[in-house]
């Protein structure tokens, strides 16, 4: 397949997402509006009650249909991700690979088993997940450009806003981004903080070089990537100021949420700072339902578990303190209390190790 049938199918597909985001959603919306108004009393409205009034109307039939299906022709069919990369895998490969090679700017470990959670979905419906093909990071991070219909190309993007948010007025020397992906969650930090150190764990080789090569053409020299699990590192305790991850949480079963939480508490220094960004915060039971149905439509098994966490008494039972969970604003256009479109429930889950004195 040519370049421009490819680029010209993922743009047809992300605005056929933005149908499905806006006027798909927005007819969801209303027919549950119009629903509430003749069922016969508020039952409170539990997500159940909003499933049985929904799940057979043409509305939610079509919108769960273009949930699933606009993802899944994204990844696979004539015009994938998955066909178009495995073409011209030597050739993308052959650049890359020699690159990162030559100033070992990413360390993988050959000998790392990854978590049976973790292999045993293809996670957003990314066929292999993350991880069990060489082009698979690079599939995830042109993917991951027409996940999110609605953000402007020329707003500053959710990491940067995220990043803006994690530092506030501190200047962290060293700073942990767990599961760091391709990098971009980590390249923010990079860029603004020279002189300060960053790593970046994922259990990812194929993102983790990306994310080398990305950080490499950049010249930057204060990262290190590092293939790892985020639940049991090699650093010593106390290492960080600055632990954070973007949209982890919501790919781990709860189990591995408190091994992660714990493993942030053991890396921090005392007073240091943890920031993690996901999706949790949901405002009433409609969106509730549909961020469970997301969960369903997009293969994401721990999304539903984590917005069922009582995520503040976890957090406090590593013994965190200052806990602070809320909704975190995304974009500059989005209003958060307009529901004129989906969005995910973006949340920041952030907390404090107490002081030497105060431990
Ligand atoms: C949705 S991606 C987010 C990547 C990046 N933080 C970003 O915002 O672009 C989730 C990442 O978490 C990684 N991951 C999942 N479980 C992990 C674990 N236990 N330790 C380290 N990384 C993990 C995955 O490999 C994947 O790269």
């Amino acid at each position: 397949m040519d370049d421009r049938s490819f680029a010209a199918a993922q743009d047809f597909l992300l605005s056929a997402k933005t149908f499905w985001s806006t006027t798909m959603y927005q007819a969801l919306r209303d027919k549950h509006a119009a629903a509430k108004k003749t069922a016969s009393g508020d039952a409170g409205e539990p997500v159940a009650a909003i499933a049985h009034a929904l799940e057979d109307t043409t509305q939610y039939q079509f919108y769960s249909w273009l949930e699933r299906h606009l993802q899944r022709m994204k990844y696979v069919g004539r015009y994938g991700l998955v066909p178009y990369h495995h073409e011209r895998r030597d050739e993308l490969l052959a650049t890359f690979d020699q690159s990162i090679d030559a100033d070992n700017a990413v360390q993988i470990d050959g000998s790392l088993t990854l978590p049976a959670y973790y292999t045993g979905v293809d996670i957003h419906q990314h066929p292999g997940g993350v991880w069990s093909d060489d082009v698979a990071g690079m599939i995830y991070e042109r993917g991951a450009r027409t996940t999110t219909p609605l953000v402007g190309v020329a707003e500053k993007d959710v990491h940067e806003r995220f990043t803006d948010l994690a530092l506030g007025e501190r200047t962290p020397a060293k700073i942990l981004d767990m599961g760091c992906g391709f990098g971009k969650s980590t390249q923010p930090f990079v860029r603004r903080l020279p002189d300060s150190s960053v790593d970046a764990v994922d259990l990812s080789a194929p993102c983790l070089r990306l994310a080398a090569y990305g950080t490499r053409e950049s010249q930057a020299s204060n990262v290190r990537f590092r293939q790892m699990n985020a639940c049991n590192t090699d650093y010593d305790d106390g290492t960080f100021d600055l632990v954070t991850s973007t949209m982890v949480l919501h790919e781990l079963p709860p189990k591995t949420i408190e091994e992660l939480l714990g493993e942030a508490f053991r890396v921090l220094s005392p007073g240091g700072r943890m920031v993690h960004l996901d999706f949790y915060c949901l405002p009433d039971a409609f969106r509730r339902f549909v961020h469970y149905g997301h969960a369903r439509r997009n293969n994401e098994p721990y999304m539903q578990p984590l917005a069922e966490l009582d995520l503040s008494a976890l957090v406090a039972s590593k013994g965190f303190v200052d806990v602070e969970i809320k909704p975190f604003q995304e974009s500059d256009h989005i209003d958060l209390n307009a529901n004129d479109a989906w969005r995910f429930p973006w949340t920041v889950i952030a907390a404090t190790k107490p002081s030497e004195a105060a431990q």
